[in-house]
């Protein structure tokens, strides 16, 4: 059966370093442990779809080693169609992530065979587009016009953080960033529900019919022809923010592809990425679906 929900983007092998904080320039610092987790913002949201019970495929490239074989294991053990994650010449991805006591991040990648990814129109064919920045921009915007003449849902996650081409624009329909990415777009401070908003507002005049921007611990806003809403987020005690962006959006469209209100969707995504910050890692710390019905 095909997927509803098509991933274009990036598979990485996360090398995570835990440290209590981040070493200075020149300083040597002794980290509190190490964990390689199959990573890379495309992946990582084809995991979260998958887990809450979507139909989904994954479109991208890994290298021909030992790294590219785990990622694409990976995700078809997850449930991910793996068609069409194509073995090129030269390593695969790699994330160095350090996360600090405070369960933050810093993230390094090195793109290897993502930089390679190339939208072929046969591979692109859903209900659902998922598009982030860590693969050739030409090829996400050629990837958004195949899947936005056929009438799918192109959402677009700018992360990394980069000025996106004007003929994208008009081919989104849903923008989700966190409060760095929104803040550089929409050329606006953004650090709190209010200003977010304003965000929001401005950047939905550029195309996307709605826009979420994520706020951590300050929840997040949510701007659509309905007009601006906020979701409180829910508390708890962070290990590792790594992925939870990427587990927001993966819950959101799972949701959304099954029917939800955008208000509904938006809540199981919140509820998805509360419980992947309470994990070390990337898509070892995405829920299943089952995990969310716990009190
Ligand atoms: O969003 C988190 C991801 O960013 C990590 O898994 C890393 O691979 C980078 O792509």
């Amino acid at each position: 059966m095909a997927a509803s929900i098509v991933v274009f983007g990036s598979l990485n092998m996360d090398l995570m370093v835990r440290v209590a904080r981040a070493p200075r320039a020149g300083e040597t610092l002794y980290g509190l442990g190490f964990l390689t987790n199959p990573g890379g913002k495309g992946a990582n949201q084809a995991v979260a779809c998958a887990r809450q019970g979507a139909r989904v495929a994954m479109v991208g490239c890994v290298g021909e080693d030992g790294f590219g074989e785990a990622l694409s294991n990976a995700l078809a053990s997850d449930g991910v169609d793996v068609a069409d994650v194509r073995s090129v010449e030269g390593s695969t991805g790699v994330a160095v992530v350090m996360v600090d006591a405070q369960g933050e991040n810093r993230i390094t990648i090195v793109p290897g065979a993502n930089a390679l990814l190339k939208a072929r129109a046969e591979a692109l064919a859903g209900q659902f587009l998922l598009l982030q920045c860590e693969v050739p921009m030409a090829e996400v915007v050629l990837a958004a016009r195949f899947m936005h003449a056929q009438g799918a849902t192109v959402v677009m996650n700018p992360a990394p953080v980069c000025q996106l081409p004007d003929e994208l624009w008009p081919l989104i329909d849903i923008i989700v960033m966190n409060e760095i990415e929104a803040a550089e777009l929409a050329g606006l401070p953004v650090g709190d529900p209010a200003n977010a908003a304003v965000a929001a507002s401005a950047i939905r005049k550029r195309g996307p019919s709605t826009a979420i921007v994520t706020l951590g611990s300050q929840g997040v806003v949510l701007a659509d022809d309905d007009g601006c809403r906020h979701f409180p987020a829910i508390q708890v005690q962070v290990v590792d923010t790594t992925a939870a962006g990427d587990t927001f959006i993966g819950a959101m469209c799972a949701a959304r592809a099954a029917g939800a209100s955008m208000d509904a969707a938006v809540m199981r995504g919140i509820q998805a990425a509360t419980i992947c910050v309470t994990r070390p890692g990337a898509q070892a710390s995405i829920p299943y679906l089952h995990e969310l019905a716990r009190p």
